[in-house]
């Protein structure tokens, strides 16, 4: 018996996430969407794939929740995608009642499923899946730190000749322009990033690396799909395998670093269960007052979608 992952949304970020976790044959994976026909013909076209590569794992495609019964890992993809103009804090009135709806079928339909956010904005939409599925935290994680991740090592990669293998790079905060990126506990062989480029070079690698999003969408016209796919299948991978990888990702702080109540990128031990503990970075004053200063934005964005969300059900 084949682990079950299920993709909620059969876009082009959830067709990602469908193709890379099957690649690392992790499991039977499941697409659902509302448009009829989208994840039939998307399955479709991804069991021919695996056919052709050899892959034991196959694909579903429905629309209806039902058919997630049994999921390990269920992956929300589902909501609007912002454009070019749009900021991720934009969608937060359009997508918070998507997930909430999405995170009440997830509830009755997969009581059991480890679940991982990807809609944006992406700490307060994680925020709401807790509020709504009512699972407990360890089991509720948004998809984020990776990908920013994934976007700093590039640009440091091309800084310093480098491969972005040998470069490792904690990130707190917000997925969102007040994310943390700690350069002077970004390593490069071992070597603190900031006495292997000027300040300068620095806070222009920090600046393009919080522009990243924005920029993949006004040239390739939509919102980034390869990467996030990518990543959202390794934080799979460490659930389903039981890896205990370290990954940054959106988690519902009770006390780390300090704060409680509220969902931020955190460096986080990812196995079978979930979450299984937080990693607190030490941080001096000036990194743990821009921590806390994007902590608090996703606060404050937090309590506009309780608003929200309490005024849509009266
Ligand atoms: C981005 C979206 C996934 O950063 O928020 O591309």
């Amino acid at each position: 018996m084949r682990p079950k992952i299920s993709v909620i949304g059969s876009g082009r970020v959830g067709t990602s996430v469908a193709l890379h976790v099957g690649l690392k044959s992790l499991g039977d994976v499941m697409l659902v969407d509302i448009v009829q026909g989208l994840p039939q013909g998307e399955a479709l076209d991804l069991n021919h794939m695996a056919a052709i590569l050899g892959l034991d794992v196959e694909f579903g495609g429905t629309n209806d929740y039902r058919d997630i019964e049994g999921s390990e890992v269920v992956v929300v993809t589902a909501g609007f995608i912002r454009k070019a103009d749009m900021t991720r804090m934009d969608l937060l009135n359009k997508n918070s009642g998507i997930i909430r709806d999405v995170s009440l079928k997830i509830r009755e339909h997969a009581p059991r499923s480890k679940v991982i956010i990807v809609t944006n904005p992406l700490d307060v939409m994680t925020y709401v899946a807790l509020k709504f599925t009512g699972f407990e935290r360890q089991r509720v994680m948004g998809f984020s730190g990776l990908l920013d991740v994934g976007r700093y090592k590039t640009l440091i990669a091309k800084e310093l000749n480098v491969s972005w293998n040998s470069i490792e790079a904690p990130i707190l905060g917000e997925h969102g322009d007040s994310m943390v990126l700690l350069p002077k506990r970004t390593l490069v062989g071992g070597r603190r990033l900031t006495e292997l480029l000027s300040r300068e070079k620095v806070d222009e690698v920090v600046r393009e690396t919080r522009g990243m999003g924005a920029k993949v969408i006004a040239q390739k016209g939509w919102s980034a799909s390869h990467a996030p796919g990518a990543g959202v299948a390794v934080m799979v991978d460490s659930i389903i395998r039981d890896r205990n990888l370290v990954i940054p990702l959106s988690y519902f702080l009770q006390g780390e670093y300090g704060f409680s109540g509220v969902c931020t990128v955190v460096p986080a031990v990812l196995g079978w269960d979930g979450v299984k503990r937080v990693i607190e970075v030490e941080l001096d004053p000036d990194e743990r007052a821009e921590l806390m200063r994007s902590v608090e934005k996703v606060r404050q964005a937090q309590e506009e979608v309780d608003r929200l969300l309490v005024e849509s059900r009266a």
